[in-house]
């Protein structure tokens, strides 16, 4: 069976889990318990304290995923694709298929409903698996983040997006700080699966940034939980190599040629 039909699966059966990687050493770790392993554009603010995910460039995308895909055993690999590289349905297939060729990942996503919606058909026309993304879409935001599916018209956009990107193929939406009703409903709503980032346990699955849950990544965002504290154990060991260099008790002969 393959991976994609596996998350279509569970719609309805059991969560999907999904988790971010930047680099190989986490994506290693993370495989052994998510269904899908996202390479987000996430990692502008993460890892090079960009102000938007919209400075992230395309190699920088390929490259990290290059390293993310020698983790990757079991999981479906999805890599985003950055601001700018799916303005038009052509610009948008050359790169998917530069992404895809380079990374060797199994789906791209992309951010948007119907204003996109000529790209994500051009890819799936092409037989290139696409992630819809809906809400919350930082690739849009230059202001303040707010939640989404407030307003009439915003609920009303929501909805009618899911059920397009639904209908033009898409295997599952990323459902980023919409409202829990709202969610909700779009998941019932669905026969593919939703995968929520704020956006309550109703939706079919969840996804979070790595370095925010492990405690690597500082962030006051509501929907993040701190699940462990791995800045703890990083410094105990590097304090413990700083003291025993400084007092001469590293290296030993057993460390030495
Ligand atoms: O860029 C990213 O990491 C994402 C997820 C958090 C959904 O898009």
């Amino acid at each position: 069976m393959s991976k994609i039909r596996k998350i279509l699966n569970k719609k309805n059966k059991s969560k999907i889990v999904c988790l971010t990687a930047y680099s190989k050493n986490i994506s290693e770790e993370i495989d052994k318990y998510v269904d899908i392993t996202l390479v987000g554009d996430s990692l502008g603010s993460v890892l090079y304290n960009y102000s938007s995910t919209r400075k992230v460039t395309l190699s920088e995308m390929i490259n990290h995923s290059k390293s993310v895909r020698l983790g990757v055993k079991k999981s479906l690999m999805v890599v985003d694709m950055p601001f700018k590289t799916y303005t038009t349905k052509n610009i948008a297939l050359k790169n998917a298929k530069k992404i895809l060729k380079e990374t060797k990942c199994d789906a791209v996503k992309l951010e948007g409903g119907k204003k996109i919606i000529k790209q994500v058909e051009f890819l799936i026309k092409n037989k290139i698996p696409v992630l819809g993304h809906l809400g919350l879409l930082p690739q849009s935001v230059k202001g303040k983040f707010k939640s989404k599916g407030k307003t009439t018209q915003e609920i009303k956009q929501l909805m009618s997006d899911a059920l397009l990107l639904q209908k033009t193929g898409v295997f599952a939406i990323v459902l980023e700080c919409v409202k829990t009703p709202i969610a909700k409903q779009i998941t019932k709503d669905l026969k593919i699966p939703t995968i929520g980032i704020g956006s309550s346990v109703h939706c079919d699955g969840q996804v979070l940034v790595t370095d925010d849950l492990i405690g690597l990544n500082h962030t006051n965002i509501k929907f993040v939980k701190k699940f462990s504290n791995v800045k703890k154990y990083i410094n105990s060991g590097l304090k413990k190599f700083a003291f025993e260099v400084r007092s001469k008790r590293y290296p030993t002969k057993k460390h030495s040629y």
